[in-house]
């Protein structure tokens, strides 16, 4: 039977006595920050390597030395399976004269790892534990050497990765908050599977793409949603859980929360306002994980950075897991498949605009936004990258 999430006792968030948008109103925003290679910079250093990030499925290393990388802003990754069940992750570079050491994407089964060039060997968390003709080097360059290690924890299915490093940053679950560890997590992401995971290479900067999943604005126009549609998503009601932005832990920004009524299932709504069951539940974990929630399936967004103006852009479409020889599965499964081949396209649509983007990116006509108070959203996530940056 296929798990249909539902609201249970997590708040109401739509609805009269709900306030859909928040006092933020319309407001204004240069546009440098799409382009300038120093606030790039910047982010690479103060908020990319001190923010939780997506990392890769749990599914994708189920057993001890089971391995996956991540790339992203110029750095390289690996998380790997512990014996206890715990995930350990470290920057892939090797100590001796710099190349990647675990040369494979992913893998299966490993002990050790042993870099390509001149041999040295890394255990399973990173740690250098022998090299070749050990006696022609000094014992005290060798003392305690190992690959950096970044944190790593487990939520809804992914592994997170940060690199500040353990200890050096807030926990994952605080990272994500409450709130939407409560109301996303009654998807139960980690009971379900990797249904099909595409990436494109998109000339922007990662934070054009997180614009386009903070706000609903440009359905009617770009994806040419129905006047149904356009109607019951008056109604969305969009979150700014804002909160304390340091700690003594590290940074710890707000998240975003945003519950589209969907038109088909107008009355029913009105009847029991489960957000769960009748509204697309959207998430945004800064700076660069959305996730995009149906009863029935979740698509997590996941714009990487590679450069100023350069992302890999990543989505991962989630369904639940069955036997596909049960009809009833067969039949949700199939259903699955056909919506996903449709929501390929909206995704393409979204691209195209990033095309045109890439064609005024330097623009001298193109110096700030105006934006409506539905995209406040939008607004605070590069009011907070500004703090960030600047603190
Ligand atoms: S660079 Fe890795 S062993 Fe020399
Ligand atoms: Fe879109």
């Amino acid at each position: 039977m296929v798990y249909a999430a539902s609201r249970g006792d997590v708040p109401v968030r739509l609805g009269p006595s709900v306030k859909n948008v928040p006092d933020y109103g319309p407001s204004t925003m240069s546009v440098e920050c799409y382009r300038d290679p120093v606030q790039f910079e910047l982010e690479r250093e103060k908020v990319l390597t001190k923010s939780w990030l997506v990392a890769c499925r749990t599914e994708q290393i189920p057993n001890p030395g089971d391995w996956h990388s991540y790339e992203g802003h110029g750095e390289t990754v690996v998380m790997v399976r512990q014996p206890d069940g715990s995930v350990a992750a470290f920057h892939n570079v090797c100590m001796h004269r710099g190349p990647s050491f675990v040369p494979e994407w992913s893998g299966c089964g490993a002990r050790r790892f042993t870099c390509p060039y001149h041999g040295w060997v890394y255990d399973t968390t990173g740690k250098l534990v022998g090299l070749p003709e050990r006696q022609d080097f000094s014992e005290e360059h060798l003392r305690d050497v190992r690959a950096p290690a970044v944190a790593a924890e487990e939520w809804g299915g992914f592994v997170w990765i940060n690199m500040a490093g353990p200890g050096n940053c807030v926990s994952l679950r605080e990272w994500i908050g409450e709130e939407i560890l409560a109301d996303l997590g009654q998807f139960k992401m980690e009971d379900m599977v990797l249904h099909d995971l595409i990436e494109w290479d998109v000339p922007v900067s990662y934070k054009a793409i997180v614009d386009g999943f903070n706000e609903i604005y440009h359905t009617i126009e770009l994806h040419h949603v129905s006047p149904e549609f356009v109607r019951s998503a008056r109604d969305t009601s969009f979150i700014i859980l804002d909160r304390d932005l340091h700690t003594e832990q590290g940074p710890r920004p707000t998240n975003y929360m945003c519950f589209v009524p969907r038109p088909d299932t107008r009355d029913q709504l009105a009847e029991d306002w489960d957000h769960h069951k009748y509204a697309i539940c959207h998430y945004v974990v800064f700076p660069n994980t959305v996730f995009n929630c149906n009863p029935e399936h979740i698509q997590v967004f996941n714009p990487i950075p590679i450069d100023v103006d350069r992302t890999k852009f990543l989505t991962w479409q989630l369904i639940y897991p069955g036997d596909r020889n049960d009809p009833e599965y067969e039949k949700y499964f199939q259903r699955m498949s056909k919506h996903w081949e449709g929501l390929k396209v909206v995704v393409g649509e979204d691209i195209g605009i990033y095309q045109q983007l890439k064609r005024t990116k330097r623009s001298s006509a193109y110096q700030q936004h105006i934006l409506s108070e539905r995209e406040c959203k939008l607004a605070h996530y590069h009011e907070q990258m500004a703090k960030l940056i600047s603190s």
